[in-house]
């Protein structure tokens, strides 16, 4: 079944004047698969780029990393970057619902199929500032392939950084090895309740940690 969740950003005391809040509308179908479902690490990495505004206007170039319902990537794209959300290219109904909720909430974003871990085309014309990816950290027999499109983007465009959330469930180790498998390093690693407001934690389940990693260089 179809049904469109709003979430919104601004409108508190931190808000200043000039700046507008704005509300986005995700359509999720509760019947299909993982893509198709505003995760909380979502709304966490959402709610992030929301505070941190300043880095994601003026037309920085991001890419979300399956994105499924976008809503970080969405916010991105309301605060004035060029965004490409992207999921895995076998899933036609997820890239098909980006579509939708662009048109739905008039914003413009490059959607794209990609799949971690494999190298079409288009890859190699993506050279962003900020990647980003919610609950991307949720099965490990993907993390090697995400862990290598990432370092393939941040080698791609230098300076980015990979922002993620994740849940805190096992495979840290998994994590840390393959940090240094592909020559990344975390930069911050927070907390998610140490940024969400009151109004939004009932939406967060379980620990959830958000991270910026960004190539080692001393490493390389
Ligand atoms: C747990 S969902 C998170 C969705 C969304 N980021 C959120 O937090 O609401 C994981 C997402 O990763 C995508 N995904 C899983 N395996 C993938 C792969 N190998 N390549 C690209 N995307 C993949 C799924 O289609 C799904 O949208």
């Amino acid at each position: 079944m179809t049904s469109i969740s709003s979430h919104s950003f601004g409108g508190d005391d931190q808000t200043s004047e000039e700046e507008e809040a704005f509300t986005i509308e995700i359509i999720e179908n509760m019947e299909e698969e993982y893509g198709m479902f505003v995760w909380p690490c979502s709304i966490a990495l959402a709610e992030y780029v929301w505070q941190q505004r300043l880095r994601f206007s003026g037309g920085v170039s991001v890419v979300e990393l399956g994105a499924g319902t976008s809503l970080p990537g969405l916010v991105a794209a309301k605060l004035g970057s060029y965004v490409t959300l992207t999921d895995n290219s076998t899933r036609l109904e997820v890239l098909a619902n980006m579509k939708r909720m662009c048109e739905l909430n008039k914003i413009n974003c490059q959607v794209l199929g990609l799949t971690w871990g494999e190298w079409e085309a288009p890859i190699f014309s993506l050279k962003p500032k900020v990647v980003l990816g919610a609950d991307v950290l949720y099965d490990t027999k993907d993390f090697d392939n995400l862990f290598a499109t990432v370092a393939f983007l941040l080698h791609n465009s230098p300076g980015a950084v990979f922002i993620a959330t994740y849940h805190n469930r096992s495979g840290h180790h998994l994590i840390e090895y393959l940090m240094v498998k592909w020559s990344l390093k975390c930069t911050k690693l927070v907390d998610a309740y140490s940024f969400i407001p009151f109004s939004k934690a009932s939406s967060i389940i379980g620990t959830i940690q958000l991270a910026e990693i960004m190539l080692d260089d001393s490493t390389t």
